[in-house]
């Protein structure tokens, strides 16, 4: 069986647990930590986000530093990493950022009855990939090993987090809590409903804190191929 990469989730939330508002991209963070999220980036070879987050949000996805991109091209990679996404509906803009930003390769996992609707919509920008009957993340990041992706960053939304997290497929988790609260039930949480495998009788291991201005950076190790760097 192929290997998965080393998965690395991140993401911030606000005190009640929440990704956002109702409103597109709430800035959670701080300018320091959008910065250091910008480090971790340039360190991956793969950045992924749920469709849902492709379209609200239309993220670029990009290392903004430009010494990091071309320290990555000094290395003969791509000046940002390769992005991801996985729908179901394969309705994503081809002009969104997601698309038309950054040399390096687009990624569509889709299910298998989708994929002609999905190449015909998103076909000149993007690979897409089909993901059997169900899209599922196991083989997500298997194919994505075979594809030469060793260090895989997943960046939301809570509908693609539940899935990595429920089946223990993350490495590392990247948590940063914003001083304020959202409030609101309707709003994305960090996860949904799902069997986590931590839980009260197996507690996940605290690796690092690190207070970021107004920001806490809260980092657990996941498995035990968690890297300390
Ligand atoms: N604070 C943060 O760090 C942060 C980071 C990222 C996002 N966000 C916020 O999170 C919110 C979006 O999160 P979300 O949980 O609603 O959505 P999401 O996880 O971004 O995307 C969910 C969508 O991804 C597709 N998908 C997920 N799993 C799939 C599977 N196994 N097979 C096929 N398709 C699959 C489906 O797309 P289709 O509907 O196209 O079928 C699904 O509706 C936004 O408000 C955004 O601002 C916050």
């Amino acid at each position: 069986m192929p290997e998965r990469p080393y998965t690395l989730l991140s993401c911030s939330v606000s005190i009640d647990g929440y990704l956002g508002d109702q409103t597109p991209r709430l800035a959670l963070s701080n300018a320091a930590d959008f910065d250091r999220v910008d480090e971790v980036r340039a360190s991956c070879d793969a950045i992924m986000v749920g469709a849902v987050t492709v379209r609200t949000d239309n993220p670029r996805l990009l290392v903004r530093s430009e010494a990091r991109r071309e320290e990555r091209t000094s290395r003969g990679l791509p000046s940002t990493p390769m992005k991801i996404t996985v729908t179901d509906r394969a309705d994503l803009d081809a002009r969104s950022n997601f698309f038309t930003t950054g040399e390096a390769e687009k990624l569509v996992y889709t299910s298998s009855p989708r994929v002609a609707d999905a190449r015909a919509r998103l076909g000149p920008v993007a690979t897409i990939v089909d993901g059997g009957r169900r899209v599922r993340m196991r083989r997500l990041g298997e194919d994505l090993a075979a594809r030469g992706v060793e260090r895989f960053m997943v960046e939301g939304g809570g509908i693609v987090h539940t899935q990595f997290l429920a089946d223990d497929l993350v490495d590392e988790l990247q948590l940063v809590v914003a001083p304020f609260f959202v409030g609101d039930s309707s709003a994305p949480r960090f996860v949904s409903d799902g069997r986590f495998p931590w839980n009260a009788r197996r507690r996940a291991r605290l690796a690092e804190t690190r207070q970021i201005g107004d920001v806490v950076l809260l980092r657990y190790a996941l498995s035990p191929r968690f890297r300390d760097e």
